[in-house]
């Protein structure tokens, strides 16, 4: 049986931030649901996070996981007085108790599996994950003998000069018999730099314990300051873009480029540079997505072209063509084939099959037929200072140039609008509407100052 625990409750000062550490973004997610949703490949009997710094905020934004039970450290004194906290709450527990440092949010599901399998094979009393990195400043460092079986963990602040020179480091991340922490957690003293309680302390009292070493050390990258987190997002952002080319996906130039983890892209697509896709998207195969585009939230069909345009909360039929200069918003909902071109922008609205929008548009709360043509200009005029209100425009209408659509106002199909036209009435099917003052021609007129 596997327990988990996360410790979340430090303030993390080296952020110098209002937030506590635990909760600041990475790509999308906080560093504590990463870490929680990096260890359910191990199918813990139970979870549980330590809060302590604005418990409740932290408490807040974990509602989503109704299987995380949390324990309050109301005063931070160490990583080792935080897992002291489990005590009454593991009492009857028996098994492994596996220890993740809530600012470690980069581990693999595969490293954890691995971990817990060295642990559980050699019945060790506790294993260690381990990295041997170039630049350890910060880390506690690990002595072990040749068996890898560990001699002793001092923190970074506590180690002499020569110890600071070995360069395998403590990830934060432990594997323990919880029978055996049991006994040795009421041992701690605080007799460090820092005046806390270490659970590497904890560790350093059990034998025997047994080092594991992760492949790659990027994995292991605590965030302990703002320059880490942003290294962090290059490391995940590195691991997204290499598994989608390995996919079956094109990138030009992926430095430029930024993916959540959460967005999923078809085969053949081509993310071309500055693009950036957030949040639930997905990019159906075959499409072409940027340069200079951002998508979020939204559902981009097969074969689309997309570029130099923003789509948020919204979906893209497939074979259409976006931009360049295209905002799309809050719902809109584009159809197949459809062009929605240069400068144009989509509220809340529902675009049919094969209709064009082509040029300086703003159709907002409108619902758009299919082979329809909005002539380059024409917006609808949906809000009346107090009240948003709805257009619909009918199949195969032609819609003229420099329209402006006064809401709400039901316009048939197969209609056709005079170029210039301010559209106040319903139109009814089959019809030419034409909603413009009469051109007069003044023969011979010219301007005062031109009579002489
Ligand atoms: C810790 C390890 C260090 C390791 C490093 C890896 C100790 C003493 N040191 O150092 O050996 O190399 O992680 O990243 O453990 N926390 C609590 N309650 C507290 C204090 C901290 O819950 O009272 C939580 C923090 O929210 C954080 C985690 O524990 O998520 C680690 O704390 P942090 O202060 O970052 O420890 P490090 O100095 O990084
Ligand atoms: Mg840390």
């Amino acid at each position: 049986m596997v327990a988990v625990a996360i410790l979340a409750a430090g303030k993390g000062t080296r952020m110098r931030s209002d937030l506590p550490k635990v909760l600041h973004l990475l790509g999308g997610r906080s560093l504590v649901e990463r870490v929680l949703i990096g260890c359910q490949a191990l199918q813990p009997e139970r979870q549980l996070a330590i809060v302590g710094y604005q418990a409740h905020r932290v408490k807040a934004a974990m509602v989503d996981y109704p299987d995380l039970e949390f324990v309050e450290q109301t005063q931070q004194l160490g990583t080792g007085h935080a897992v002291q906290q489990l005590l009454p709450h593991l009492a009857d527990f028996q098994g492994d108790l596996l220890v993740l440092n809530g600012d470690v949010p980069l581990l693999r599901p595969e490293t954890l599996i691995a971990l817990l399998q060295t642990h559980q094979q050699h019945q060790n009393a506790a294993t260690i994950l381990t990295a041997q990195i170039a630049n350890p400043q910060g880390y506690g460092r690990v002595f072990c003998d040749s068996n890898n079986l560990l001699q002793e963990i001092i923190e970074d602040r506590d180690c002499t000069d020569n110890q600071r020179q070995n360069l395998r480091v403590n990830a934060g991340i432990y594997c323990f018999n919880w029978q055996k922490l049991q006994e040795v957690l009421p041992k701690l003293q605080s007799n460090n730099s820092q005046q806390e309680y270490y659970i590497t302390d904890a560790v350093n009292f059990l034998s025997p314990v047994m080092v594991y070493d992760v492949a790659d050390d990027r994995e292991i990258l605590g965030i302990n300051d703002r320059r880490q987190l942003a290294t962090a997002y290059e490391i995940l952002q590195a691991r997204i873009k290499d598994n989608w080319m390995a996919a079956g996906v094109t990138m030009i130039d992926p430095d430029s480029v930024t993916i959540d983890d959460t967005v999923s892209i078809g085969v053949d697509a081509i993310i071309e540079p500055q693009t950036h896709l957030r949040g639930n998207t997905t990019i159906g195969s075959g499409s072409r997505i940027g340069p200079n585009s951002l998508v979020e939230n939204s559902q981009i069909g097969t074969n689309v072209t997309l570029m130099y345009s923003v789509v948020v909360d919204s979906s893209i039929g497939n074979n259409a063509n976006v931009g360049p200069f295209a905002h799309i918003r809050q719902q809109g909902s584009v159809g197949e084939s459809c062009r929605v071109g240069n400068f144009v922008e989509l509220k809340k609205s529902t675009i049919g099959d094969n209709t064009n929008i082509a040029h300086l548009s703003y159709i907002g709360d409108a619902t758009v037929g299919d082979r329809v043509n909005i002539g380059a200009g024409t917006i609808t005029v949906n809000y009346d200072g107090k009240n948003k209100h709805q257009t619909i425009i009918g199949n195969f209408t032609r819609i003229g140039s420099n329209n402006t659509l006064v809401a709400p106002l039901n316009i048939g199909a197969q209609v056709t609008t005079a170029a210039g036209s301010t559209i106040v009435s319903d139109i009814p099917d089959d019809c030419l509407a034409i909603a413009r003052s009469h051109q007069t021609i003044k023969p011979g007129w010219r301007p005062k100052w031109h009579q002489d």
